[in-house]
């Protein structure tokens, strides 16, 4: 049963940064955290939120129609993402509860892994890493394994909100870039700032030497790149997806890499999630795969935990979130 009178309880899906903790003992509110290494089931999270006034979910967590209506006591639901994809929006609306999650505190950390695929990509980097380990460094050849270089080429984002605007910015402040994006609306402060230019869709994808994925996932942007797009796209070209997996479609993008139709891919997001490890994408030379480690910073993850802090906090003092999640 939900509490009547007393402290209010807030359940988090994982152990939480001191940073969050702190402020949730200052406002006098309970917390309980999930302490062992796996996810909740979807009955114990219901289980788990029947005493507890607000939802801290950080990981990979469905809250869908049938767990929302469990809960509907719930008087907020805080995520330790910027993403909200695995929230049902709509159920969450109709019933009232407030949704807040993380934007613009993770924007940097999440460029600078988009910026780390490309690099480590375009220079094979991985690949490299896993040659030593074999034993495979006896030998100079001059033509073995080559990258290519950044300097002076074209980066398309796709999706240009506050994580592409901080990678298109490395990107043209280390190698000079040309930026083009595609984006429903238009970016002002990337065109003034960067020079960047607002194209079509086929556009991107026959300009781009980079493509680098930041568009959240929706019905609109899920599968959108697949075959076709693949075979579009320049056949010296990387595509970086650090968003979410689904955006791009898997077995299409093997076969793209597998045929030569795209030069190489840096993921840091997969569909599914977790990879299997035996997935073959591991072994291509021209593959890195990192397991959604975008935010994966200290100083990140403490500001996260800050964030979704507040916003635990005001949805239980019936405020204003502090950055509520607004569905377009
Ligand atoms: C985010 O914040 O959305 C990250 O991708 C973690 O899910």
């Amino acid at each position: 049963m939900q509490q009547v009178f007393g402290k209010m309880k807030v359940f988090i899906t994982r152990q939480f940064p001191k940073s969050g903790l702190e402020l949730f003992e200052k406002a006098g509110i309970d917390v309980e955290q999930w302490t062992e290494q796996r996810d909740l089931t979807q009955q114990e999270l219901i289980d788990k939120c029947k005493d507890a006034d607000a939802l801290l979910a950080a990981g990979r967590i469905e809250l869908n129609a049938e767990f929302l209506e469990a809960c509907k006591h719930l008087k907020v639901i805080s995520l330790f993402s910027v993403g909200y994809d695995n929230v049902d929006m709509e159920k969450a609306d109709e019933l009232n509860i407030p949704v807040g999650h993380t934007p613009g505190v993770l924007s940097k950390a999440t460029a600078d892994t988009a910026f780390l695929l490309m690099q480590a990509t375009a220079r094979k980097a991985f690949h490299h890493h896993k040659r030593i380990a074999k034993g495979d460094w006896e030998f100079f050849d001059p033509l073995q394994d080559l990258g290519q270089e950044l300097q002076g080429k074209t980066l398309g984002i796709f999706g240009l909100g506050n994580i592409g605007y901080e990678m298109a910015k490395s990107a043209k402040g280390a190698f000079d870039m040309k930026i083009v994006y595609h984006n429903r609306s238009t970016n002002e402060k990337a065109e003034s700032d960067l020079g960047a230019q607002k194209v079509t869709f086929d556009e991107l994808l026959e300009k781009s030497d980079v493509i680098s994925v930041h568009a959240n996932l929706s019905e609109e942007t899920e599968g959108v790149f697949d075959a076709d797009a693949f075979a579009k796209m320049k056949r010296s070209a990387i595509f970086v997806n650090t968003a979410r997996g689904p955006v791009h479609n898997q077995s299409d993008l093997k076969k793209a890499l597998e045929d030569g139709k795209i030069w190489g891919a840096g993921l840091d997001v997969t569909d599914p999630e977790p990879m299997d490890k035996n997935d073959p994408l591991l072994d291509y030379p021209n593959v890195c795969v990192l397991p959604h480690i975008g935010s994966s910073t200290n100083e990140t993850r403490d500001v996260m935990a800050v964030l979704s802090a507040r916003n635990a906090i005001a949805g239980l003092q019936n405020k204003e979130l502090p950055a509520r999640v607004k569905p377009e």
